[in-house]
């Protein structure tokens, strides 16, 4: 195979890639498999595979029950702390590790839609754009009409996502909550989660983010850009393994003053006491519901470790130049068989993934699949090449986007 152009950027980007380095932590890095889908489901690392082995002997074989006093009731708030310190720009004291992301956002939601309407009657409307992840909007729907509240949807641009002026649209004197995703799960864009906190809340709102897409791969300042309240996935850039818990995040301001709607033993002022009636822990142990689950949350750890070593910063200089290397390629290898991108071309709009439409792409996907070469399809249209940026090189990408390109020849 001739060297071209491509072969030399990439060859030249890993070069001078300083996270480089991380890629060999990672279970299967030394394989040839291209895998685009870090964005739904992180690769292990390496370290995760023994410290899930240490645990099954040491602590659960060793300590038995005494395990829970030992450590284990403190790790969903030291993690917790962890992911506020180390992706999501909290402190200390804000973010729990919980239950799936699905359940914590009906929680959060249900618990600010309560407050809200407690304290202004007229607030009974509950915005979310209408390409928002479904898990997201079904809760939105059950929600209202759970509580005799209202929907307000917002129309969104499939290759883009929620705007500024999109959402001064919407809100007003009726709103009670605003749900959004920091980066939309189709098409990649990366929202102002600061501008539209301020909108929502100048409004009256309480804003619940979703930052499944961000945690872990796109800056996120929690606390300076004056979220209330956010949720985001762990088995995605955090690399927490399938179906790993999802963590919270609660501004402090609103911690005593929400009440969560699962009011579970573990969420008790005095868990042992097993007492009559249900009083709610301070702080963010009110969060949780049942009992911890703990082997779930192991894993993330080792990639939290990777991530403070390398700084976020540095984590999303790597994304950007990986979506700006796929997207390059796209244009170069894709456009003239009339594949299109379907995400923000301005990086500084889109998160860790983008997205590739052509009508032949739901079959693309699955032959490239049998090929160990592993994007996903989201519909209409869409294969999303997902970029993780301590696990993915660029030559993994360019060899990828070959596939792709054989496929849609094939296919198309
Ligand atoms: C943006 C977004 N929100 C919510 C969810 C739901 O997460 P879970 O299935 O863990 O409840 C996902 C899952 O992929 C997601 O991507």
């Amino acid at each position: 195979m001739t060297t071209t152009d491509l072969d030399q950027a990439a060859s030249a980007l890993d070069a001078a890639d300083p996270l480089a380095r991380f890629r060999d932590l990672f279970v299967g890095s030394e394989s040839s498999l291209v895998y685009f889908d870090g964005n739904s489901l992180g690769r292990p690392p390496r370290a995760s595979v023994e410290r899930l082995a240490r645990f099954a002997t040491e602590q659960w074989g060793g300590r038995l029950i005494r395990g829970w006093d030992e450590s284990w009731m403190q790790l969903p708030f030291v993690i917790g702390d962890e992911i506020g310190r180390t992706a999501i720009g909290a402190a200390a004291g804000q973010t729990v590790i919980g239950d799936s992301t699905t359940v914590l956002i009906y929680k959060l939601v249900r618990a600010a839609f309560d407050a809200q309407r407690a304290a202004d009657p007229a607030r009974v409307e509950i915005v979310v754009d209408r390409d928002n992840f479904p898990t997201d909007r079904y809760l939105v729907d059950g929600i209202a009409r759970e509580c005799g509240g209202r929907v307000r949807w917002i129309d969104v641009d499939l290759s883009a996502g929620v705007t500024a002026s999109g959402l001064s649209a919407v809100v007003g004197p009726e709103t009670a909550v605003v749900v959004l995703s920091h980066v939309a799960y189709r098409s990649g864009h990366l929202a102002d989660a600061e501008t539209l906190t301020r909108i929502a809340q100048d409004a009256g709102a309480l804003v619940v983010w979703d930052l499944c897409h961000s945690a872990g791969s796109v800056p996120v300042h929690s606390d300076a850009w004056g979220f209330d309240l956010a949720v985001g996935c762990t088995y995605k850039y955090l690399n927490g393994g399938p179906g790993s818990p999802a963590f919270a995040y609660v501004a402090e301001r609103h911690q005593e003053r929400l009440a969560q709607p699962i009011q579970g033993w573990m969420g008790a002022a005095d868990v042992f006491a097993m007492g009559p009636t249900y009083r709610p822990a301070d702080g963010m142990r009110r969060w949780l519901s049942g009992t911890p689950p703990i082997v779930g949350m192991l894993a993330m750890q080792d990639t939290l470790a990777m991530i403070a070593d390398a700084g976020l910063p540095a984590v999303r200089a790597k994304s950007i130049d990986l979506t700006e290397f796929a997207v390059r390629t796209s244009d170069e290898l894709l456009a003239p068989l009339g594949v299109t991108v379907a995400s923000p071309r301005d990086p500084e709009q889109r998160g860790g993934h983008v997205t590739l439409s052509h009508p032949a792409m739901r079959a693309v996907t699955a032959r490239l699949w049998e090929q160990d070469v592993i994007p996903d399809y989201r519909d209409p249209d869409g294969l999303r090449i997902g970029l993780s940026p301590l696990s993915t090189s660029f030559a993994e990408t360019l060899a990828g986007m070959r596939a792709v390109r054989d496929a849609v020849v094939a296919l198309g």
